[in-house]
C-alpha cells in the first residue's frame, strides 16, 4: 500500500523554519504544501525553497483545505492562539518550544488539543533525543547508581544586540514572555522533571544584567527548586557571557555522579571524568545541529501520526518546563518561595 503523503503548513519563515524546512524535505512522506510570514522577503524566499504556497495571514493557512500538520516556528505569544484555532479546525499542531507565554494560554492549549475531533499536539524540545539524554535516562531508571538526589544546571551563553533588536519580538515581554528562562534555558529546565520527576516548589532570582535599559526581560536568573520527592535542582542561567559555554547538567545519585557538558555524557570518578556516550553530534546544543534534534523529533511524530499513535512530547509533556521558568520569575518578583502551576 502506498503511504500517506502528510501535507504540512509553517507558519513563521524565519531562523528556525529554516530547520523544520530541511527536515521535512529529508522525510518521504511530507509535502510542505504552505509557508506563511507577514515579512514579504522571507516569505519569498520561503516560496522559493519550498515551492508551496505562500501566505501573509496565518487565520488562512489553519483554515486550508487539506493541510494535515501545522509548523508553528513564531515568536512565543503566537503559539498559543495559532496552536488553538489550528487544533480547533482538527489540524495536527508541532510548535516551537515555549508552547507558550502564560500557564493559562499553555492549558488552553491541552484543553484544545484534548477535544473530541481536535487534532494532535506536539512541542518541540529536540534534545529530549540526544542519545546521550536518553542514556542518562536509562542510567537513572535502572537504579544501578542509587536513588535520584537532584540536578545542578549551567545555561550561559551570550545574546545581545541585533539578536534582539532585528527580531522585533525578543527581549519584548508581550512577545517574547520572559528572556533567557523561557528562550535558551527551557530546553534544559525540560530536561530537569524529564530526568528527575515533577518539581513541587522554586525560589528564583532574576534580573537583567548587561542589556539592562535594552530590553524588558531577564537576561540572568538563579534558582533553587525542590522536587516533590524532597530532591533538590540548582539553576544558573545568563545570555551575558563570554561565548556560549556548553550547557552542563550534574545528575547527583547515590552511588555516584553523571554529567552532561553538552552532547557528551560523562561518568564522575573521584572528580575524573570518563565518557560514556558522545552523543549525536559534538555540538548539539548549538546552532549548527538544531537540525539533528528537529528531524529525529519531527520524524517521531510524523511517524505517531502514520501509525495512529499518541505522540509522547504533548502539552501535558511540555508543561513542567514552562511551569518552572514562570515559577523562578514569580518567586523573584514576589521575594518567596512559590508552588509550580499545574497542568
Ligand atoms: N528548538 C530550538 O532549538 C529553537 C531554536 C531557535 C528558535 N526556536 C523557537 O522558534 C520560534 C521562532 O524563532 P526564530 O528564531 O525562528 O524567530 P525569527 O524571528 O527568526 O522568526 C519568526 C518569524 O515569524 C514571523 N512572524 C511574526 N509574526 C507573524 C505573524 N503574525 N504571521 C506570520 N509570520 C509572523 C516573523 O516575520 C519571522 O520571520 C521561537 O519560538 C523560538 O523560541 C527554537
Amino acid at each position: 500500500m502506498e503511504q500517506k503523503k502528510f501535507r504540512a503548513a509553517i507558519i513563521g519563515c524565519g531562523g528556525i523554519s529554516q530547520v523544520h524546512i530541511a527536515a521535512l524535505q529529508g522525510m518521504k512522506n511530507v509535502e510542505i504544501a504552505a509557508v506563511c510570514d507577514i515579512r514579504e522577503e522571507r516569505l519569498k524566499k520561503a516560496v522559493e525553497k519550498t515551492g508551496a504556497k505562500g501566505f501573509a495571514d496565518w487565520h488562512e493557512v489553519v483554515a486550508l483545505d487539506g493541510i494535515d500538520v501545522v509548523h508553528v516556528c513564531l515568536p512565543h505569544y503566537l503559539h498559543a492562539p495559532v496552536t488553538i484555532e489550528a487544533l480547533g479546525l482538527g489540524r495536527n499542531v508541532i510548535t516551537e518550544k515555549p508552547m507558550a507565554t502564560t500557564a493559562d494560554d499553555a492549558r488552553a492549549m491541552i484543553a484544545a488539543s484534548e477535544k473530541s475531533g481536535a487534532g494532535m499536539l506536539g512541542v518541540i524540545f529536540q534534545n529530549r533525543y540526544i542519545s546521550s539524554v536518553q542514556h542518562a535516562k536509562k542510567i537513572i531508571e535502572s537504579g544501578e547508581l542509587g536513588a535520584f538526589r537532584g540536578m545542578s544546571v549551567s545555561v550561559c551563553w551570550r545574546r545581545e544586540g541585533a539578536y534582539y533588536s532585528e527580531s522585533g519580538w525578543r527581549g519584548v515581554k508581550a512577545t517574547e514572555g520572559a528572556g533567557s528562562l523561557i528562550n535558551q534555558s527551557i530546553h534544559t529546565l525540560d530536561l530537569l522533571s524529564y530526568l528527575g520527576g515533577p518539581i513541587e516548589k522554586v525560589r528564583g532570582s532574576v534580573f537583567t544584567g548587561l542589556q539592562e535599559g535594552k530590553i524588558e526581560v531577564e537576561d540572568n536568573a538563579m534558582a533553587v527548586a525542590l522536587y516533590e520527592g524532597g530532591q533538590r535542582a540548582l539553576i544558573h542561567t545568563s545570555n551575558n557571557n563570554v561565548d556560549d559555554d556548553p550547557v552542563e547538567l550534574n545528575i547527583h545519585l547515590e552511588k555516584g555522579a553523571l554529567k552532561l557538558f553538552g552532547p557528551k555524557l560523562y561518568a564522575v570518578e573521584n572528580e575524573e571524568l570518563r565518557l560514556i556516550d558522545a552523543g549525536d553530534n559534538k555540538t548539539v546544543v548549538g546552532k549548527s545541529v538544531w537540525g539533528i534534534g528537529h528531524s529525529a523529533q519531527l520524524e517521531d511524530y510524523y511517524a505517531c501520526l502514520a501509525e495512529g499513535r499518541h505522540f509522547w512530547i504533548d502539552g501535558r509533556s511540555a508543561f513542567p518546563a514552562l511551569s518552572l521558568v514562570l515559577g523562578i520569575i514569580r518567586s523573584s518578583e514576589e521575594g518567596k518561595w512559590v508552588e509550580l502551576e499545574k497542568a
